[in-house]
């Protein structure tokens, strides 16, 4: 959360500055601010609110044109979504100006100090005090070059908790310093000019170079010089520079009205690329990435998946796929509470950490104590070079693309799959499943795409059915067995997008309490599994519909194609292809994604930047 952007090069930074935020401003839309060096002096503007605030703003008060910026868009943690909170914040002498991602923990005694020293404060931020910090130990480092990373460098030694910090100084009009532990920040490197971003979206209309940086870290860009970078004393260290395989088009709506519904159309291709490459000529899996030997993988004999948000989400599936496939028990954990409560790990425990950004703080601290505890952990993740991979044993990439809308859909997606793949992966490696029997799955796998591509070109009557429930003030999901997490995504991607009130139950749980919820017309969205799925579940889920039709429920039902038992109860029936009972999330959620996106639209809601959210949530 929190974007970040730093420039220094030939361009008007200003530009260039407000490009990268607006690539950055799902990551957080509080607020938004920049600043510009020009002549020896900053010079900023921010504003409470989305970015547009700001730019309005700038389109009439103007800034001085210049070649080096800085610029944030806030989540706000501490003090509220004001103007006054808005980042930059600059010193009371007027020299520095900072932007920073995370929450510094001990910026109380700091602020008494400041105070002390008869610095007035004018936010409510954790931050300001580095603005006067900087200020004040910058005036008493030496002078020569390098000196605002030194002094940044003795800043950082002295916070605690988690900070991207980028600032700039009056009087060093071709250098940008940033400071990092523990929240995001990549560098680009383009023809003679220097880009920080909190990722690569920042700067991919520039530059595709990139550089990666480690915990505890100071960069300098410098209009000349180039890049420097250094530990917390100063060492030098060398980054490491990768190329960023998406474009810039990767980036855009492309056409659509919001990235939500280009990501949810996207996700056929998503899919695809998350197989590409894993499924091998003879229909075996082929997971070269995985750094875990093959005695490694034998060893495992219990599983955890830990996650936040929709990614745990995808985790429950994984424990049904994982758990039937290799016959090792799974338990899937919040990340945030997982954590906290002593888990019971060693190292013959998988922990598998799933995450689109790679940079969720709950889930990066839920992997540093699997690691402590000495358990292998592996990474299911979107971002290339996020923190999450680079810290677990093992990564396996989602491969979908930059996900740029806050709520997750083909981020979501891809998880499941990668689970699978996990899942199957070590049923192979243990030889509990024959290579025949593997094969049958990947080639289920190869179809999903297809299937994805047919629920999304039958959506016409969901995005109807959408709109007659625009003015509704609960929905309920029903589910069993891997319905079960669906309809507990269905649930969130209606909450969080359409404000609206929405629980997902187990099919079979509600009628221990629940089901006391269900009035006149209450809508209930239930997800049927497939007539062939074990142990007729199928069977339960259509008398689950009856239960609640016969107490009122307008029932909307998901049911496979040619499931006519479902028919005298629906009031609505969505279609979807036949798929494995355990691959059915994949096509199942698809319909809830269309239909939440759908009713917030129609409810005059921004799809892309729910109130109160952001898409990387780089605090605890
Ligand atoms: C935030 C987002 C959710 C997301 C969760 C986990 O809360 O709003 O949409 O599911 O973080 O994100 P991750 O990047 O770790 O998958």
């Amino acid at each position: 959360m929190c974007g970040i952007v730093g420039y220094v090069g030939s361009k008007d930074s200003l530009d260039v500055v407000l490009e990268g935020l607006r690539r950055l401003e799902y990551r957080g839309y509080d607020s938004a601010g920049v600043a510009v060096l020009a002549d020896g002096r900053l010079s900023t503007a921010k504003k409470a609110g989305k970015l547009a605030n700001l730019e309005k703003e700038l389109a009439e008060a103007g800034l001085p044109a210049s070649t080096i910026g800085i610029g944030h868009t806030r989540w706000a943690t501490h003090g509220g979504p004001t103007d006054r909170n808005a980042h930059p914040h600059v010193s009371a002498d007027g020299s520095v100006a900072v932007i920073h991602n995370g929450i510094i923990e001990n910026f109380a005694p700091l602020r008494a100090e400041c105070e002390a020293t008869g610095v007035e404060f004018s936010s409510e931020t954790d931050t300001e005090v580095v603005a006067h910090l900087l200020a004040a130990v910058y005036a008493e480092t030496p002078e020569g070059s390098g000196r605002l990373a030194e002094a940044m460098r003795t800043v950082s030694r002295r916070l605690e908790g988690a900070f991207t910090l980028v600032a700039t100084h009056a009087a060093e009009p071709d250098t940008v310093v940033a400071s990092r532990r523990n929240s995001p920040l990549v560098v680009g490197v383009g023809e003679g000019e220097y880009f920080l971003g909190s990722d690569v979206a920042a700067f991919i209309a520039h530059t595709r170079n990139a550089l990666e940086l480690g915990q505890d870290q100071v960069v300098e860009l410098h209009r000349t010089r180039g890049v420097t970078v250094t530990d917390f004393d100063g060492a030098s260290v060398e980054p490491t520079a990768y190329t960023v395989d998406w474009d810039a088009a990767a980036a855009e709506k492309g056409g659509y009205d919001w990235f939500m519904l280009k990501e949810i159309a996207e996700q056929p291709q998503a899919v695809a690329d998350t197989l590409l490459g894993r499924l091998g000529e003879q229909g075996e899996l082929v997971l070269d990435e995985v750094r875990l030997s093959d005695q490694d993988l034998r060893d495992i004999d219990k599983v955890f998946v830990v996650a936040c948000g929709t990614a745990y989400h995808a985790g429950l599936i994984a424990k049904y796929a994982i758990e039937h496939w290799t016959r090792i028990p799974v338990e899937v954990e919040l990340a945030s509470e997982f954590r906290y409560r002593d888990p019971v790990l060693d190292r013959s425990t998988l922990v598998v950490v799933v995450s689109q950004s790679g940079e969720t703080m709950d889930t990066l601290m839920a992997l540093r104590h699997a690691k402590d505890q000495k358990a292998r952990v592996l990474a299911i993740c979107n971002a290339n070079g996020s923190t999450i991979p680079r810290e677990s044993d093992a990564v396996l990439y989602t491969h979908a693309g930059p996900e740029v809308a806050v709520a997750s859909t083909k981020g979501f997606l891809t998880q499941v799959v990668a689970c699978y793949l996990v899942g199957l992966f070590l049923a192979q490696v243990r030889g509990v499943k024959y290579a025949d029997e593997v094969a049958a799955i990947v080639e289920d796998l190869r179809a999903l795409p297809d299937q994805i591509r047919a629920v999304l070109s039958s959506m016409d009557p969901v995005r109807e059915l959408a709109r007659s429930l625009a003015t509704e003030d609960t929905l309920l999901f029903l589910g069993r067995h891997v319905g079960y997490p669906v309809a507990l995504e269905g649930a969130l991607k209606l909450k969080e997008l359409a404000y609206i009130h929405a629980e997902g139950f187990a099919a079979g749980e509600l009628k221990h309490g629940s089901i006391a919820l269900i009035d006149q017309g209450t809508p209930v969205v239930v997800v049927v599994p497939s007539p062939r799925s074990r142990e007729s579940v199928h069977g339960k889920v259509v008398s689950n519909i009856q239960e609640v039709r016969a107490r009122g429920a307008r029932t909307i039902v998901i049911a496979e194609d040619g499931d006519d038992d479902v028919l005298p109860y629906a009031d609505h029936v969505i279609r979807v292809p036949r798929t494995p009972t355990l691959l059915a999330p994949v096509v199942t959620t698809v319909p809830l994604q269309v239909l939440a996106c759908e009713i917030a639209s129609t409810r005059g809601l921004d799809v892309d930047q729910p109130r109160n959210l952001a898409k990387s949530v780089t605090v605890e």
